[in-house]
């Protein structure tokens, strides 16, 4: 098959997916190129099945933890292989309506590997004869790559990255988590709830050191109530794989054995390098530059998602799919403000954030008064037994703008939208939340910060 199509979008993940969508919505005839399955890094070895595992995880703490709320539950205990099947039906239910639903849009789906030859020429490598198409606009969406550690290598088997900590055969006895970030923490709840001996070793001084100091402090209070070891300003030094296991060194000369390493210390941007060397496009470091369009610096080509390393979010993708999409079909759209796109984090508990911390406000010099709510003192909270966590509100004193939200707690992450509404607005809002639920935790921060005089 070849052809002509008015925009190619190279990648099926959360940001191609949405962009060739999108770029149909807008009239255009469209295709996407995907080398693997529909859905890409989020659907497949992501977004999904983690929270997959991660709910059942919630259940089984749920179950272990029922007679404080009155309930006798003899035993509760994995059943890891229906865990692991659950788990891939939903990834492939979502794979198979994904492509259905791409079909049915009128979206040209081609199988291969894409590389772009010229700025309106792609060519497909399959396993059968390569293809080459055609197309006026080019979107890449080729996502990301775990970063390795040099002297640490994956095998796949006792040194795993998080794909195959998704799909173990067994749950270990133990595991030693590089990386204290998102993937590592989302993990060690995983894999504790299980009954896992989890121990994350963190270089930096906090866990989640993406998030405020606090944030930090409280997840490793939490963590250590569901038995994680937490070893934060801590480096490994060496892993020594013996197959079944490995030992662990760390810098201060402590080893620790483990039956199976995490290494998780972030994710690279994945781009095809024929086609970097084609176009000369121009690179910000291993990421595609983009401008506020998200057109490279080649016209005509645009490109979103971890490709251009900007937020490494499913959602961060499909936001910048649609500026690209715009853009691509005749439109004019710039990409918002990145602190408005909400940062969530599926830990138990929850962690989720938008707009400026504290800190960020602090170091721009803003005068800004921290308004506080406490899930101990609500009533939804203590009835789910669940009361661990806080929202801190930023309000910055001389305009009175809610500037930034950060959240600690159950359900945290279903509130952030309505959060980030709140951000850039004026004044106390005007909202009246009911009773009773989590989010009257959200308006006692705001109570808080609009009682502080400046
Ligand atoms: P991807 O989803 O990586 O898709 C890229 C696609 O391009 C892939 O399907 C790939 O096969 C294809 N491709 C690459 N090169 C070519 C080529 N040359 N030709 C054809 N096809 C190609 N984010 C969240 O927002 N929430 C979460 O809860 C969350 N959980 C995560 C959990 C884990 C364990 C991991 C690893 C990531 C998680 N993320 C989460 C991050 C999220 O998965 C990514 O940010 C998101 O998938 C990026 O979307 P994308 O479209 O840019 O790229
Ligand atoms: P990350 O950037 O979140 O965390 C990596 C951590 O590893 C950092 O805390 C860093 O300080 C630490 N680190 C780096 N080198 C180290 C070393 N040698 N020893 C010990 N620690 C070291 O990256 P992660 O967790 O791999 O996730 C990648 C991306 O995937 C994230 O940026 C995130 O955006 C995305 N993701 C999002 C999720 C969500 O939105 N809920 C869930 C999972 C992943």
């Amino acid at each position: 098959m070849s052809g002509r199509f008015d925009v190619v979008v190279i990648g099926a993940g959360p940001g191609g997916a949405r962009a060739a969508r999108r770029c149909r919505q807008y009239g255009a005839s469209v295709a996407i190129v995907e080398k693997h399955y529909f859905g890409g890094t989020c659907l497949n070895y992501g977004c999904i099945p983690s929270k997959a595992l991660l709910s059942s995880a919630h259940t089984l703490l749920a179950a272990k933890h029922a007679a404080q709320v009155g309930i006798d539950i003899p035993s509760a205990a994995p059943n890891w292989p229906n865990i692991q099947q659950r788990k891939d039906s939903i990834v492939t239910g979502f794979r198979k309506h994904m492509a259905a639903s791409a079909e049915a849009n009128d979206i040209t789906i081609f199988r291969g590997t894409a590389s772009i030859t010229a700025p309106d020429t792609i060519k497909i490598e399959t396993d059968e004869k390569p293809t080459e198409i055609n197309a006026d606009k080019i979107i890449i969406a080729t996502g990301s790559e775990p970063i390795p550690i040099p002297n640490i290598p994956v095998d796949g088997q006792t040194v795993i990255g998080s794909k195959q900590a998704l799909s173990l055969p067994e749950i270990p006895q133990s595991m030693v988590i590089i990386g204290g970030g998102v993937i590592g923490c989302e993990m060690a709840c995983i894999y504790a709830a299980m009954g896992t001996k989890v121990t994350i070793v963190e270089a930096l001084a906090q866990l989640i050191p993406m998030e405020e100091q606090w944030v930090g402090r409280l997840i490793e209070r939490e963590f250590k109530k569901l038995g994680i070891d937490s070893l934060t300003s801590c480096k490994v030094t060496s892993v020594e794989n013996t197959g079944a296991s490995a030992k662990v060194t760390l810098e201060d000369g402590q080893a620790i054995d483990a039956e199976k390493v995490l290494v998780s210390v972030g994710r690279k941007p994945l781009v095809d390098k024929q086609t970097i060397e084609a176009l000369n496009l121009q690179m910000n470091g291993q990421a595609i530059s983009v401008d506020e369009k998200m057109q490279t610096s080649v016209p005509g080509v645009y490109a979103i998602g971890d490709a251009v390393g900007t937020t490494f979010l499913a959602h961060g993708a499909s936001t910048e799919a649609e500026v690209a999409a715009a853009n691509a079909t005749g439109g004019d759209r710039t990409m918002t403000d990145y602190s408005l796109i909400p940062r969530v984090i599926f830990t138990f508990p929850e962690i989720a954030s938008v707009g400026k911390s504290e800190d960020t406000c602090k170091s721009e010099g803003l005068d800004v008064s921290v308004g506080k709510g406490f899930f101990k003192v609500n009533g939804r909270s203590v009835a789910q037994n669940q009361t661990a966590g806080q929202i801190r509100l930023v309000r910055e004193n001389a305009t009175n703008k809610i500037l930034g939200i950060t959240m600690v707690g159950q359900m945290v992450t279903e509130l952030i939208a309505f959060a980030a509404s709140l951000i850039n607005t004026t004044g106390k809002p005007d909202i009246t939340f009911p009773h009773p639920t989590v989010s009257e935790t959200l308006e006692d921060a705001i109570e808080d910060a609009f009682a502080q005089s400046s």
